[in-house]
């Protein structure tokens, strides 16, 4: 079992340039999109994370073939081979249900394991399945499965109860090969889903209205291949914003784009950090002496994003009065929490909302990681308690952060991976 050993203290400065990754949450549905060709597909600036190499694994099953190349992959089904995403696939990682949709627009068929709960939440896939009925499948659950069935999906206007990424990704990749036009409201407008429909453009995809709540998907009668450009990661940029703001550190990101990172630039200036561009690809930013508190309200994009909700729990634990951080898109994504108070951090939860009150000084501890952006707080955490903090469990961490240890040494930070 690996571990991450930190030892930090109040006076760490983290200093120095960092490159940010390509992003999780865009290769993922960008692999899964190459179910809906036959011809290649070619993806570069990739994050080389434990999730990409659990989707290559499921589409290996389902029939692909793959090389991956430093952070370049290439991909390609010239013909499904299994139609079945199994359990133990889908429980490693749920993003594997955004093979359902491509898979039932080539294939006509899909049997994919319902996702459990995780850490974060029970996390239900209905709107996937209310939106893919509509237009035109015959889904059942059975056993623990997905079956569904299509003989060929036809367009339909489809509004989303409320806004899910991967519901939306999956019908927009479903509503592709569909017969007519699809109009899909009350959209997610994460840049994920704008980077996949950059990639479906290229592909030959028609679609209309990318970034915005309706999108318009006329379908055509099959797609070729393309090469595409993964987006950075703007949650591992807004970490290491967070990182560098908890240190009063100084340091610049290269490889990002700084106009999706605007709540959180926003709600860090807000808070005392310097943030200056340096231009469209790079940001420098310096932490402040002392740290404001403020008040946070995770919400869909372009609102406060939930994969920075613990980071920012982690900087408020060093403010100078009380934040209260509302978490409104997961039902349970406060596990972070109790492992925060084992370092000391003066934090109450109270229903969605998290009452963190500063400045308290952590001191190193022993601590378990429950999921990628709680185990991610908890690094944070340690780079600032004093003494020496241990992050089990690390293959949460594994999952979405590309050699987030060796990148945090380069600025200076005294941490190591463990093998115990
Ligand atoms: C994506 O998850 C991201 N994962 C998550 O990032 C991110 O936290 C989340 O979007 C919200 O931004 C990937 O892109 C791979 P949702 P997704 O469907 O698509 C409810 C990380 O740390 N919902 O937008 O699974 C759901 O329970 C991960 O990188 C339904 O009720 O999230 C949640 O409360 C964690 N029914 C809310 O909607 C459904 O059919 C948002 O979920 C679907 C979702």
């Amino acid at each position: 079992m690996e571990k991450i050993r930190i030892h930090g203290n109040q006076n760490l400065r983290l200093k120095g340039k960092v490159r940010i990754s390509g992003a999780k949450n865009a290769v993922l549905p960008a692999i899964t999109a190459s179910l809906l060709t036959k011809d290649k597909i070619r993806l570069k600036n990739i994050p080389l994370v434990e999730d990409v190499h659990t989707i290559l694994t499921l589409m290996k099953e389902l029939g692909a073939n793959y090389n991956i190349k430093k952070n370049s992959l290439s991909i390609q089904v010239k013909k499904i081979q299994s139609e079945q995403a199994s359990y133990d696939l889908v429980q490693a990682m749920r993003a594997s249900i955004l093979v359902l949709g491509p898979l039932l627009a080539r294939y006509g068929k899909a049997i994919v394991a319902l996702p459990g709960g995780c850490a974060i939440g029970s996390r239900p896939i209905d709107l996937h399945i209310h939106g893919l009925e509509k237009l035109g499948a015959r889904i059942s659950l059975e056993h623990g499965y997905i079956q569904a069935e299509a003989n060929k999906l036809h367009g339909a206007e489809i509004e989303f109860e409320k806004k899910t990424v991967g519901g939306t990704e999956n019908l927009i990749m479903a509503a592709c090969l569909a017969l007519g036009e699809t109009v899909l409201k009350n959209c997610a407008r994460e840049p994920e889903i704008s980077n996949l429909c950059d990639l479906l453009i290229k592909m030959g995809a028609k679609i209309d209205g990318i970034g915005e709540e309706t999108i318009r998907i006329k379908g055509v009668r099959e797609l070729g291949g393309a090469t595409h450009e993964i987006i950075p990661d703007r949650i591992e940029a807004g970490t290491f914003l967070v990182a560098s703001a908890l240190t009063r550190g100084n340091i610049v990101l290269t490889n990002i784009k700084p106009d999706q990172l605007d709540t959180v630039i926003e709600k860090l200036k807000y808070s005392g950090t310097q943030i200056e561009k340096l231009n469209n690809h790079s940001l420098r930013v310096v932490g402040s002496e002392e740290i404001r508190p403020q008040d946070i309200t995770t919400s869909p994009y372009p609102g406060f994003p939930t994969d920075m909700q613990a980071q920012f729990i982690v900087m408020m634990t060093q403010a100078s009065g009380t934040s209260i951080i509302t978490e409104t898109i997961f039902d349970r994504r406060f596990s972070h929490i109790n492992e925060l108070l084992r370092l000391g951090a003066n934090i109450e939860v109270s229903g969605d909302k998290a009452i963190v009150k500063g400045k308290t000084p952590l001191s190193g501890a022993e601590t378990i990681a429950s999921d990628l952006r709680a185990s991610a707080s908890l690094v944070l955490a340690g780079l600032i308690a004093n003494g020496e903090t241990i992050v089990t469990e690390v293959e949460h961490l594994d999952r979405g952060y590309e050699k987030l240890e060796s990148k945090l040494k380069s600025l200076g930070a005294k941490i190591e991976r463990i093998k115990e």
